[in-house]
């Protein structure tokens, strides 16, 4: 059944679990991340993305959700817009049944360019209370996702942009958090930690100088009905890397956040941990397994399959590690 984001992560904070938000795309992602849930008993958080809009089309992941909905009538789930740009984003995702919004107005509209404190409260504010009116849960970020390894910053498609900022421009701030969750309203704030999105996150494991932990359990002092959002939470699994590059994939080394980070982060007030690239990597890697080695192979359905199979697998994986299993 549908429900909004602020009634999921009220019971996730009043029993101090936290809920995976996995992207969603096709059908495919959609069955492995619902055939998880179902297995643990877990609520569900499908999120869509803009580029999942355009690739799919409105109408499609609509009738894709409601035919997920339909084949788990016990799991509550929220439909959710990953990264709204502008108002007109977040209301046709409304529009579309989704049951929550991110309005993230910490980039412009261009979703390259960092904005304005002023332009982040201004916008997150209308879009707060215009989803609010129609009873969907809002979504805010307040800083700059990006690596305190090289101080590079990060536009929502993961790509840099120009010059290297300090750690303080890059984590949120808690006393500005604190104001902005004041002025907007919101019901959730993504906080800039130093996680980015995309496989390259760390050149190597990171430890407690590389991702800022601390400012997730001061921001949650100051905001404890605020239910707080890590994105770029993927572990970028070694154990996929190496069937991705064992059968002809050329990734360079790399390493994503340690889900022990994860459920520390919960710990300390997390609530939604939002993963994409893991599902892509795990289906990825084995779509160039399956052409690696069964060469002959042409039917779809072994490729996709296959990649269902381990989706599902990290799915499970993130609803046991996040104390989500058994929830719903
Ligand atoms: O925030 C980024 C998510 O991983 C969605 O990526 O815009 O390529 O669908 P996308
Ligand atoms: P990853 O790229 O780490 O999976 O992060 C996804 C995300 O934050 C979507 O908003
Ligand atoms: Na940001
Ligand atoms: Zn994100």
């Amino acid at each position: 059944a549908r429900i909004t984001l602020r009634q999921l992560l009220d019971d996730a904070a009043e029993h101090g679990y936290a809920v995976p938000a996995f992207n969603i795309n096709n059908m495919e992602q959609g069955l492995a991340i619902m055939g998880a849930a179902a297995a643990c008993d877990a609520p569900v958080i499908l999120q869509v993305s803009r580029g999942a809009r355009a690739y799919a089309g409105d109408i499609m992941l609509e009738k894709i959700v409601e035919a997920l909905e339909l084949m788990h009538p016990d799991l509550p789930m929220v439909v959710h817009q990953d990264h709204g740009n502008n108002v007109a984003t977040c209301l046709s995702a409304i529009r579309h049944g989704f049951t929550s919004v991110m309005m993230d107005g910490s980039l412009q509209e261009d979703a390259r360019t960092p904005a304005s404190y002023a332009y982040n409260v201004g916008i997150t504010a209308q879009v707060a209370e215009l989803a609010h009116m129609v009873g969907a849960s809002v979504e805010g970020e307040l800083g700059c996702l990006g690596s305190l390894e090289t101080g590079a910053g990060e536009a929502e498609d993961g790509h840099g942009f120009e010059g290297t900022l300090t750690r303080d421009k890059l984590l949120t701030d808690p006393e500005e958090a604190e104001r902005f969750v004041r002025a907007t309203g919101v019901d959730a704030l993504a906080v800039a930690i130093g996680t980015s999105h995309g496989a390259y996150k760390f050149t190597r494991q990171p430890t407690g100088d590389i991702l800022a932990m601390d400012v997730i359990a001061r921001i949650h002092a100051r905001l404890p009905d605020t239910h707080i959002v890590m994105h770029g939470s993927s572990t970028v699994p070694q154990e996929w890397q190496d069937v991705f590059n064992a059968h002809g994939g050329a990734m360079r080394p790399t390493w994503g956040v340690p889900v022990d980070e994860l459920v520390r982060g919960i710990k300390m007030g997390v609530r939604k941990i939002n993963i994409d690239t893991d599902l892509r990597l795990a289906g990825a890697a084995e779509f160039r397994r399956i052409a690696a080695t069964a060469p002959a192979e042409f039917d779809p359905r072994k490729f996709t399959a296959a990649a269902m199979t381990a989706m599902t697998a990290i799915c499970r994986d993130r609803f046991e590690a996040f104390g989500t299993a058994g929830r719903a």
